[in-house]
């Protein structure tokens, strides 16, 4: 559903800004809104799912929590991630993460669990083809639309990412505000030959890197001490699925999935990609 609607979204006219901000101070897209309505529809109708949160809403939405003996999880997502890459028709995705819900304590803490403890995990691209790349944890599966018959069929079973790749994905106008060691790693890379590569979604920069191999990074800054990105449900889930792959996923001080979280939104540095590149990063910091 949200793939045809950004297929037509220039013919609809739901592109641009919706006139507010989301809880993060970040202009919302009319497509944010729209695809966070479609998740939260689908999976609002779930028997299995408890609680679900979102980029877009300020507090986790407790669903159901009653234990009748059900599994019950928890499913925290980035409706529509790059979407300042619509107006362009770049490429944009869907980032979701899913945990066990448990029972006793507040139900909103449930979603506060370190990303090690994910059940699942993935993200669907909108991009030249609509792409579904997940994990529950034994191998990454990925699987291609077929919009003629409206299923996506599995093209590779247990996706693994090149251990190097000569390409770094980073923000480069970003690079005077980088912490030393990232600048002397974009020092180092770029006079051995790297190429630099960064669409500005992290689920086509992720998508690349797991395909092609490479480092993916979104660096703390001077304004943004803890970078940008979501460690709920942008950073856990690709770690997740890199790590599942054969990479690492790191925040320059340890492993992504090893963070206890302390809020829904809260921001994390992120180091990933191939096992070998991401060392290089970490030797350099
Ligand atoms: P979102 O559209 O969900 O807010 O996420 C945008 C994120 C992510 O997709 C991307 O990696 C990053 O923002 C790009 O940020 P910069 O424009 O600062 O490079
Ligand atoms: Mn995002
Ligand atoms: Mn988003």
């Amino acid at each position: 559903m949200i793939a045809s609607q950004i297929r037509r979204a220039r013919l609809e006219d739901v592109l641009g800004a919706i006139g507010h901000e989301n809880v993060q101070g970040e202009e919302q897209q009319k497509l944010d809104v729209i695809a966070n309505e479609i998740l939260l529809a689908c999976l609002g109708s779930r028997s299995g799912v408890a609680i679900v949160a979102s980029e877009e809403g300020e507090e986790p939405m407790i669903l159901r929590t009653e234990t009748d003996g059900a599994k019950r999880y928890c499913v925290l997502f980035d409706p529509l991630d790059g979407s300042s890459n619509l107006d362009v028709a770049g490429g944009v995705g869907t980032i979701f993460s899913i945990l066990r819900y448990e029972p006793g304590g507040a139900p909103e803490q449930s979603v506060l669990q370190p990303g090690a403890r994910q059940v699942g995990a993935g993200y669907i691209l909108y991009g030249s083809s609509t792409v579904f790349v997940s994990t529950t944890g034994s191998g990454v599966q990925m699987f291609v639309l077929d919009p003629a018959v409206g299923a996506f069929l599995r093209v590779e079973e247990n996706l693994r990412i090149p251990a190097s790749g000569k390409i770094y994905s980073a923000n480069e106008g970003n690079r005077a505000a980088f912490p030393q060691g990232y600048r002397d790693y974009l020092d180092w890379a770029q006079s051995h030959g790297y190429s630099g590569r960064y669409v500005g979604a992290m689920v086509a920069d992720v998508h690349r890197t797991l395909l092609k191999g490479g480092v993916f990074l979104y660096p703390p800054t001077e304004k943004a001490p803890a970078g940008k990105l979501r460690l709920l449900y942008e950073a856990n889930p690709m770690a997740m699925l890199v790590e599942q792959a054969g990479g690492r996923a790191e925040t320059g001080e340890g492993r992504i999935l090893d963070v206890q979280p302390e809020t829904l939104h809260q921001r994390i540095p992120v180091v990933l990609g191939s096992a070998d590149e991401v060392a290089r990063v970490l030797e350099h910091l």
